[in-house]
């Protein structure tokens, strides 16, 4: 055992190196354009990076026509010690301020993340609401929070051209739009099999099971190519296993999950058991449709080659696949990766089993999910009076 555990920490620490500075900053000359952008917003330092030197956060005043109607605030909180965390931009006068983002128009498939820390800047102790577009499409409606932890919009789209615009547009009069940061992050052509120039989808939430709140820190961005954020999760009705090994670094497999994604799961008690997941979408009852990806991998080494782990996959009592779930212990297996759309949505509610399928000597378990609705961006976001009077 202890040399399976050297020989997979060596393998991993090969994968892993080639990638370590993948997700800074990306300059691509000699068109100026980024393959990877991070935007501190109202930052009044030019560029400087986390104290990793991993990431390099530009201020924002490049990317933004610098009008009166903005304003840069310093907060003062708890956070004031995270440089990205400290500053952030607000319009206090006009409907809609955007952002230009050159992005390299070589990559197509593109992540954006828009980070809202309302921070109590004005005083007012009150949450803000307005909207957030991309291509003059609409992405998030925006409700600020009053919590330490920023409020986060995710979207995965198609960029058509080398300037992607992403606006913050007032919706009520009395409430201003602020940001704090702004990223965005090629994606390989291969990662999110359905996205396509009318349909980007939105992230409700990524979850890695099995794993409890330390971990979350565990996924860094040598580990993370993606620039994803991942919710460590336990249940308390499952069984939460991982493997001894706590590798770093990042997969080869399909849509490149971090490695602690697949060493941490959860998993049913007994082979005649199933797990049963729901996801509640309201209250945006308008979603009609989710789009999932699962993420598959025993991370307890089974040493018994009559061992099988198979898994049924239901959604609305709808059988859809039938998964063999691999064994970390075996080298030549890859994380299985298993993309469901289109998930219908009953209610609000959007529901996963899975089950052991017949030939199954294993009690099924799921390593991690990442769930997602559709926005059909081939239309301009939908443009509504709201609460506005004027
Ligand atoms: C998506 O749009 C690009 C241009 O923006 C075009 O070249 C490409 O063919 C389109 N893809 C599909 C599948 O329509
Ligand atoms: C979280 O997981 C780590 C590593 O598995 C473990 O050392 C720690 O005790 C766990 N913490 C809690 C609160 O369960
Ligand atoms: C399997 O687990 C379920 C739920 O945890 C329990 O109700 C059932 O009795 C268990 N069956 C066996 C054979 O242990
Ligand atoms: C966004 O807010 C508008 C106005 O309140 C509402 O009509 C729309 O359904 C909301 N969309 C989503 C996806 O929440
Ligand atoms: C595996 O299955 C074969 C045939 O069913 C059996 O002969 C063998 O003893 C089993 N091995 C183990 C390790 O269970």
């Amino acid at each position: 055992m202890d040399q399976l555990k050297l020989v997979v920490a060596l393998l991993l620490t090969i994968s892993a190196l080639p990638f370590q500075t993948v997700a800074s900053s990306s300059k691509v000359y000699p068109y100026n354009t980024y393959t990877t952008l991070h935007i501190d917003c109202g930052s009044p330092n030019p560029t400087y990076s986390t104290p990793d030197r991993i990431l390099e956060w530009h201020t924002d005043q490049d990317f933004i026509k610098s009008e009166k109607n903005q304003i840069i605030k310093i907060l003062l909180t708890k956070h004031t010690l995270i440089q990205t965390m400290n500053t952030l931009r607000f319009f206090p006068k006009g409907n809609k301020n955007c952002y230009n983002l050159p992005l390299f128009t070589q990559y197509k498939k593109f992540l954006f993340r828009a980070r809202f820390y309302y921070g109590n800047y004005d005083g007012l102790s009150k949450p803000l609401s307005f909207r957030l577009e991309i291509d003059g499409k609409f992405w998030a409606n925006v409700t600020a929070s009053l919590s330490e932890e920023p409020v986060y919009h995710e979207l995965f789209y198609i960029i058509k051209g080398e300037k992607v615009t992403v606006c913050l547009v007032r919706t009520t009069d009395d409430e201003v739009p602020f940001i704090s940061f702004l990223e965005a992050t090629k994606l390989l052509s291969e990662s999110c099999k359905f996205l396509d120039n009318n349909t980007a989808l939105y992230l409700h939430s990524r979850i890695n099971y099995g794993a409890n709140e330390s971990v979350e820190q565990t996924v860094d961005v040598s580990t993370e190519i993606n620039n994803r954020i991942w919710k460590s999760k336990e249940l308390p009705d499952y069984l939460n296993i991982h493997s001894d090994v706590t590798p770093s670094g990042h997969l080869f497999y399909e849509n490149s999950p971090p490695w602690p994604v697949t060493v941490y799961a959860i998993q049913a008690h007994n082979i005649t058991d199933s797990i049963y997941l729901a996801f509640d979408f309201s209250p945006q009852t308008t979603i009609q449709q989710a789009y999932l990806v699962l993420y598959f991998m025993d991370p307890l080494y089974r040493s018994s080659p009559n061992q099988t782990s198979r898994v049924k996959i239901y959604t609305n009592n709808n059988k859809l696949v039938v998964a063999d779930v691999p064994n970390f212990g075996r080298y030549e297996e890859k994380c299985q990766v298993v993309t469901l759309f289109p998930v219908p949505i009953v209610g609000s509610v959007a529901d996963v089993t899975i089950s052991p399928a017949e030939s199954s000597t294993l009690a099924p378990l799921l390593n991690a999910i990442k769930v997602f609705s559709t926005i059909d961006v081939s239309k301009p976001a939908h443009l509504f009076k709201g609460k506005r009077k004027t």
